[in-house]
C-alpha cells in the first residue's frame, strides 16, 4: 500500500527549543519510517522576522543539524531548504488569489506578533499562513506533525486546499494535523504564553543548552506568582507536565503527591526536571558533535532532489488547471 505523505516545517529563526522538540519534532523523528516524510527549513518564513543574511544561512544549516542529531534519518525522510524550491512561493501566489483577506485576519499567530513586534509587521508576516499552505499542498501533504499553534493554519490550509478544487477540479488533499499530548509546551518566564523562541532566551531551553544553563532556567521558572491557591498555578503545571514529556515518571509521582499534601519544595522540583531535560538532552547533544558539515550537505543535497521532482509535477499540473499558456 502507498505511504500517505507528511509534510512539516521549522523556521530557521535560532536554536531549536524543547516546545519545538518536545511539541512536533519529536513526531517527526516517531513517525518517519510509517509515512512518506519530508521536512523543510522555512527561510521563507523566516525572513518575517528581522534575522541578517550571515544569521538566516548559519541558522538554517543548524536547524539541519539539530535534526540530524535528534534522530531525522535523511535516508529516510527527506529534508531541505524551502527555498531551494521557487515552487513554494509560486504556488503561494496563486494561493494568495484564492484566500479571503477576512480568514487571515482572524490567525492568532499574526495577532500575537503583530503585536508584540513592535517594528517590521511586514506583509509577509499576514501572508504566512498562505505560504504554510502552499509548502504542505506542494507535496500533498496529508499529515502534519505541529504543536498546537499551529492548528489554525493547517485548518485554513484545507480551506485553501477546497477553494482551489472548487473552483479548478479536485486536484488537492484536506491535510489534518497531527498533534501529541505535549502539544503546548509553555514559556518558562510567563507561563501564560507558549515557549518561543522570539520571547527572548530565558524564556526557554534550547536543544543545545548546556547542563549548567539548563539548571539556572529552571531555577529561574516562574511557579507561584501569587498566594498558594487550590488550583495549580500555569508556571507549577508546566513543570509537572515537563515532567512527564520528559519521561520522569517516578518523580512525577512522588512530587506530585507532595503538591497534594502541600509539602512539596518547588526547588525539589525544579532539580527534578532540570535532570530529566538534562538527560533527555544529553544523547542528542552528544550526536550533535558526530554531525559533519559534509553530513548536512549530503543531507540537504538528497532532499532537495526528491523534493524538486514532486514540487515541478505539482506545477506542473496547477499551471494546466489554473489556465496558464505553456511554455
Ligand atoms: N511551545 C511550544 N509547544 C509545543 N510545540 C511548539 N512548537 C513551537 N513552539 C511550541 C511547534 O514547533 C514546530 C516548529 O516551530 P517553528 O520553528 O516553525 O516556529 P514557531 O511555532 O513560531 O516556534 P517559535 O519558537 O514560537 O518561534 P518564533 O518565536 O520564531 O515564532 C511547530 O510545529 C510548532 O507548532
Amino acid at each position: 500500500m502507498q505511504q500517505q505523505t507528511l509534510f512539516s516545517g521549522a523556521q530557521p529563526t535560532s536554536g531549536l527549543h524543547i516546545g519545538n522538540y518536545l511539541g512536533a519534532l519529536r513526531n517527526w523523528v516517531a513517525l518517519q519510517y510509517d509515512y512518506h516524510a519530508l521536512y523543510t527549513v522555512v527561510d521563507l518564513h523566516a525572513l518575517t522576522s528581522s534575522a541578517t543574511p550571515q544569521e538566516l544561512t548559519h541558522n538554517s544549516r543548524e536547524l539541519v543539524r539539530n535534526l540530524l542529531a535528534i534522530g531525522i534519518d535523511p535516508d529516510t525522510a527527506s529534508i531541505f531548504i524551502q527555498s531551494h524550491i521557487p515552487e513554494h512561493a509560486e504556488l503561494a501566489w496563486i494561493f494568495n488569489t484564492l484566500t479571503p483577506m477576512a480568514e487571515l485576519e482572524r490567525m492568532t499567530q499574526y495577532k500575537d506578533k503583530s503585536q508584540r513586534q513592535s517594528q517590521n509587521i511586514n506583509v509577509g508576516l499576514f501572508d504566512y499562513p498562505v505560504l504554510q499552505a502552499a509548502d504542505i499542498l506542494l507535496y500533498h501533504g496529508e499529515i502534519v506533525p505541529v504543536g498546537e499553534d499551529q492548528l489554525q493554519h493547517v485548518e485554513l490550509t484545507r480551506i485553501i486546499a477546497r477553494k482551489f478544487n472548487n473552483k479548478y477540479g479536485n486536484y488537492f488533499p484536506e491535510p489534518e494535523a497531527k498533534i501529541t499530548t505535549a502539544k503546548r509546551i509553555m514559556s518558562l518566564t510567563d507561563p501564560a504564553v507558549k515557549m518561543s523562541k522570539s520571547h527572548g532566551e530565558s524564556n526557554y531551553i534550547a536543544l543545545n543548552d548546556t547542563p549548567d544553563v539548563i539548571r539556572k532556567k529552571i531555577a529561574k521558572a516562574v511557579t507561584d506568582t501569587g498566594e498558594r491557591t487550590d488550583t495549580m498555578s500555569h508556571g507549577v503545571e508546566n513543570l509537572f507536565n515537563l515532567l512527564t514529556y520528559t519521561d520522569a515518571t517516578d518523580a512525577y509521582e512522588s512530587l506530585h503527591a507532595a503538591y497534594q499534601s502541600g509539602t512539596l519544595k518547588y526547588s525539589e522540583l525544579k532539580a527534578a526536571v532540570a535532570d530529566s531535560i538534562i538527560a533527555l538532552l544529553e544523547p542528542i547533544q552528544q550526536r550533535r558533535q558526530e554531525i559533519s558539515d559534509d553530513d548536512i550537505t549530503r543531507a540537504l543535497t538528497q532532499g532537495y532532489e526528491h523534493a524538486q521532482t514532486l514540487a515541478q509535477q505539482t506545477m506542473q499540473d496547477v499551471r494546466q488547471l489554473v489556465g496558464f499558456v505553456p511554455k
